[in-house]
């Protein structure tokens, strides 16, 4: 049997998440959520006070992310969000995480990986690759409403914001940029239920898996 290596790109917040984890579900399938690696480098530089481009204490941090131990919980911070997005500039960081994100996706059986890299850097050769958006106001409403149904507040133009400039650091950084890999599958989420957005990924990978089976 061959293996199904599941690749899904996107912005902040733009539900690729929530579709991964259930497209692995689907397919039986282990999910690694790549952005946990760069949140995990960040929380540790945060909680040894060394600045966020400090690459030497980066790679550090990097070589002691252990996949198996990724602490979702201290990760969803948003000041760790917002630093992984600066350590994730450094190319000796990403070089030491894409190395141990390239392991977890040869595991057998296969995976899916989501991240901002992986149809074009980690999983070049993934049999599927979907790149998942929504606009920047849809994300942040979606964003506020996660926030109020876990009992917090926030003001929807600070989240407007703040997702504007992860974007542009994720877009914009030369090392390994958030763009769609030129085989992805685009998937705008805008005006989609997580369910329709479940439902277009599935049909896209059973057409692979179809195609597959007939050569
Ligand atoms: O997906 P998540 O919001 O957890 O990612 C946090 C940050 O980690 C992103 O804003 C991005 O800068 C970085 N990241 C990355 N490459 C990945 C996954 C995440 O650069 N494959």
């Amino acid at each position: 049997t061959q293996i199904l290596t599941i690749a899904i790109d996107g912005p902040a917040a733009s539900g690729k998440g929530t579709l991964a984890r259930r497209i692995a579900d689907y397919f039986h399938l282990g999910h690694l959520d790549t952005g946990l690696t760069y949140r995990a480098v960040a929380h540790r530089m945060l909680e040894k006070g060394w600045p966020l481009d400090d690459a030497a204490h980066a790679v550090e941090a990097a070589r002691q992310v252990d996949l198996g131990n990724l602490d979702k919980h201290a990760l969803s911070a948003h000041a760790v969000a917002d630093a992984a997005s600066k350590v994730a500039v450094i190319p000796d960081v990403r070089k030491i995480l894409v190395e141990k994100q390239r392991a977890f996706a040869a595991r057998d059986g296969g995976a899916v990986l989501d991240g901002r890299d992986i149809g074009t850097v980690v999983c070049p050769d993934a049999a599927v690759k979907l790149y998942v958006t929504a606009s920047a106001e849809v994300r942040a409403a979606r964003r506020l409403r996660d926030i109020e149904a876990r009992g917090g507040t926030a003001a929807l133009a600070e989240i407007l914001d703040d997702i504007r400039r992860r974007d542009e650091r994720d877009m914009g950084r030369s090392d390994s940029p958030l763009r769609p890999a030129a085989d992805a599958h685009l998937l705008d989420t805008s005006e989609m239920s997580i369910e329709a957005a479940f439902q277009a990924a599935r049909a896209i990978v059973d057409d692979v898996l179809a195609k597959r089976d007939r050569a």
